[in-house]
């Protein structure tokens, strides 16, 4: 490009590109956006004098001023923590029921817990703790497991059917599944559950499902099928279901025998934590 083109319509300059007739302007940048964007390039050059920026092999530019945000929260953290110290320490010493008889630990012990809930437990039990099937309600007063204050925090501190030595532990056979009981004698013994709450079902069935009943799950259920918490196993007679209260829902337990698993939550949670959690769990409505 040797000479000027200067197009006549706008008197600019072009750039020499053509395309069908059509050239394109070299239209000069404006000078407050000149000046601006110069202006943006010493500000990026005082950003790396004064603050954290570039990358290195090992580590990065640190800046005259070094700031750090996560120094800043690790402060902040650190501060949050001196400021429970003293409650922290109350509440490992304090037994269940003296933290229940405090109105401050009390008021602690619960903020804690339903953060810790929140956190750890909402995903399963839901975020009030009004669970869905196959994880326990925790607002009631049905308790599989016991719901008195040691209780709920054995339960938690050792979980179900989970890692723990100690874990609580029991399970149901698949009566169905594995073959332990013909289909018609699964068909009875439904009919015999739902008698127990209440619900008309064939006499006949329930006859026959009653014998089935004393012969296979009086052990853990039983005699009147109102349950043993020394096996987690639920009271048949109530209104309440763990796996839901439908003919169909009912048969389904007895062919599978599902068995629920809570985590065991000692070692991973502190124990301050699931006293707190313990407290609130008791507090939801159920505790006995
Ligand atoms: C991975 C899912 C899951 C998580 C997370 C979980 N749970 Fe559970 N939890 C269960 C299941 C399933 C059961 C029922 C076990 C059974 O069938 O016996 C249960 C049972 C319980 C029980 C006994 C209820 C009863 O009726 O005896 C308590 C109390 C409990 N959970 C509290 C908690 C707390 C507190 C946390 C949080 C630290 C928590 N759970 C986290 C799944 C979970
Ligand atoms: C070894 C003990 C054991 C035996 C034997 C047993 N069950 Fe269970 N059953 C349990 C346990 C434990 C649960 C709860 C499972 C869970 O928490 O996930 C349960 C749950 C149930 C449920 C679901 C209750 C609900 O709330 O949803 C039904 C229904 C049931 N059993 C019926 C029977 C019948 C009928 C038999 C005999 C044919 C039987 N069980 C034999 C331990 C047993």
């Amino acid at each position: 490009m040797s000479k000027k083109d200067v197009d006549q319509h706008s008197g600019t300059e072009t750039t020499g590109h053509e395309w069908d007739g059509i050239r394109e302007l070299n239209t000069p940048l404006p000078r407050w956006w000149l000046g601006i964007f110069y202006a943006t390039i010493v500000w990026a050059v005082g950003y790396w004098v004064v603050m954290p920026a570039w990358p290195l092999v090992n580590g990065y530019t640190h800046g005259v001023l070094n700031h750090s945000q996560r120094a800043d929260v690790a402060k902040a953290v650190e501060m949050l923590k001196a400021s429970r110290r003293a409650s922290e320490a109350r509440l490992s010493k304090a037994g269940l029921t003296t933290i229940q008889n405090d109105p401050d630990l009390l008021q602690f012990a619960m903020a804690e817990g339903k953060a810790a809930f929140g956190d750890n437990c909402a995903p399963c039990h839901g975020s009030g703790g009004q669970g869905h099937k196959g994880y326990p309600n925790l607002n009631d007063d049905v308790w599989l497991w016991g719901g008195t204050l040691g209780d709920i925090q054995h339960t938690i501190t050792v979980g179900v059917r989970s890692v723990s030595p100690d874990t609580r532990q029991s399970q149901m056979p698949a009566f169905g599944r594995d073959g332990i009981l013909k289909d018609a004698q699964i068909g009875d013994v439904t009919e015999f559950v739902l008698s127990l709450s209440g619900r008309s079902a064939d006499a006949k069935a329930i006859a026959r499902g009653k014998k089935v009943f004393a012969d296979n799950c009086v052990a853990c259920h039983g005699e009147r099928g109102l349950g043993n918490r020394a096996f987690g196993a639920p009271n048949l007679a109530d209104r309440d279901w763990l796996y839901g209260g439908t003919r169909e829902d009912i048969r389904s337990q007895i062919e599978l025998g599902r068995g629920g698993v809570m985590p065991t939550w000692g070692g991973r949670l502190s124990p301050e934590t699931i006293k707190a959690l313990a407290v609130y769990v008791h507090s939801l409505g159920g505790g006995e």
